[in-house]
């Protein structure tokens, strides 16, 4: 449990840690490789010991020594996926794609939904039958084998960062060229072309309408270096804007917060940019203006991650704001213990209407899923008083060490056992 007594405002300078959501696929890819890979950055959160731990199942191995964590792939002779831990973190269905390209054949439990929503994976599944593959689909499991796929063309129905992803893994060693129309567009998709290229795949298109994939018969190990965590720097930045006083995030590329920087300044905060750092400041005496209607979308609108800690900002803004939640269909859990802390917010189907209040004040709460509980734990830094957070391990999930970071921000926080 965290312990946060709130209400001051936010003063100080964290450089965020590596990216979760960028660095689980190039994880995942790494089965990919004829030679191990180096990974300079990478975050110490509970999601990477559990992709590394399911890659030691297949037979692979790893070392962390300092910065600099070894991923060695070469090693694998299994194709099935362990399906206790692959439940404890859903981007292990992106050893399907993996599995795929390098085994042609992967069995795998079927990621079971999270708080947020039933989280399904027909769009990965369509695409991998569309360029050939046989899918069959048991109760738990999910057996594919890949013997027939051969290269193609398919079209997302919804452009899914898993399914851009697994498709990717699942091509980049497919001989001919494959086109996938409608893919994800986040970062996280351009990191993991990013890093194939450097391997040696041949990819081009990410952030486009379409990515052309021709395949390639061997990839190299690399080193590379992990990007900031743009989700973690953009709850520091809510933060500060939520409580007044200024924030410096550094090691966080701006392109991948540009939707929640135009937000934050339209809500009444100074952003000052410089290569890969920011800083946001807001006088606590001018209260926060609220946001008519906003609406989470794809990359690059604003991102659904986002969309709780920002509803903190909202809660003590002046005026009415709206949040409409288009990516998943159970986001908003956080209104109730926000309520109990004062918040005026009440849902309509996938909105929230938040009448902001002067303050919120401290309570116990308790977080649902990983940005849920650091929206808590923003939430605990503006309120007056004590706020008591559970969910320590959604939040060990994502953030390597979120008592550091805070306290370097300047919020009086602690963790009991
Ligand atoms: C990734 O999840 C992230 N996780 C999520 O972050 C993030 O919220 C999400 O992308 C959207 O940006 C990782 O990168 C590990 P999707 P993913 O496939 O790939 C529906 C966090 O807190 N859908 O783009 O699962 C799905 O149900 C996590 O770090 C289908 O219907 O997201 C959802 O409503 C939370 N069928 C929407 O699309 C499919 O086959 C977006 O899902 C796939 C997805």
């Amino acid at each position: 449990m965290y312990v946060i007594h709130g209400g001051n405002t936010i003063e100080g300078k964290v450089r965020v840690q590596g990216a979760k959501n960028t660095v689980l696929p190039i994880l995942a890819a790494a089965l990919l490789l004829s030679e191990p890979v180096t990974l300079k950055g990478c975050p110490r959160i509970s999601d990477v010991y559990t992709m590394l731990a399911l890659i030691e199942q297949l037979g692979g191995a790893w070392s962390w020594r300092g910065e600099i964590l070894t991923v060695d792939g070469t090693g694998i002779k299994n194709w099935e996926v362990d399906g206790l831990l692959a439940q404890e973190c859903r981007a292990s269905i992106l050893f399907m794609g993996a599995l795929l390209g390098r085994e042609k054949k992967v069995r795998i439990h079927r990621p079971g939904g999270c708080a947020i929503g039933k989280r399904p994976i027909n769009i990965h599944v369509e695409g991998m039958k569309q360029l050939g593959a046989k899918v069959r689909e048991e109760e738990d499991f999910i057996h594919v084998s890949g013997e027939r796929m051969q290269s193609g063309t398919f079209h997302m129905k919804f452009p899914s960062v898993g399914a851009t992803q697994n498709l990717i893994l699942s091509c980049v060693k497919l001989p001919g060229i494959t086109k996938l129309y409608n893919g994800a567009r986040e970062p996280e998709v351009v990191y993991l072309c990013d890093f194939l290229r450097k391997c040696g795949a041949k990819i081009q298109g990410e952030r486009t309408d379409c990515i052309v994939i021709q395949g390639v018969k061997r990839l190299k190990g690399v080193s590379y270096e992990i990007p900031g965590d743009r989700i973690v720097g953009g709850t520091y930045l809510t933060m500060a804007a939520a409580s007044g006083g200024s924030a410096q995030i550094e090691h966080v590329q701006l392109w991948e917060i540009e939707s929640l920087l135009f937000l934050l300044e339209r809500m009444g905060c100074s952003i000052y940019r410089n290569q890969k750092s920011v800083i946001l400041y807001r006088n606590p005496k001018n209260r926060l203006k609220s946001v008519e209607q906003l609406y989470t979308q794809p990359f690059p609108g604003f991102p659904t991650d986002m969309q709780s800690q920002w509803m903190v900002a909202a809660a003590v803004a002046r005026g009415k704001s709206k949040v409409c939640e288009k990516i998943f269909e159970n986001r908003f859990q956080i209104v109730a213990p926000l309520k109990q802390m004062g918040a005026n917010i009440h849902v309509e189907q996938d909105t929230a209407i938040i009448e902001g209040v002067e303050n919120l004040s401290g309570c116990e709460v308790w977080g649902k899923d990983l940005r849920g509980a650091c929206a808590l734990m923003v939430a605990g830094a503006v309120a007056k008083g004590t706020t008591l957070v559970h969910g320590q391990k959604y939040i060990d999930r994502g953030h390597e060490d979120i008592v550091r970071d805070f306290k370097l921000l300047g919020v009086k926080v602690q963790q009991t056992k």
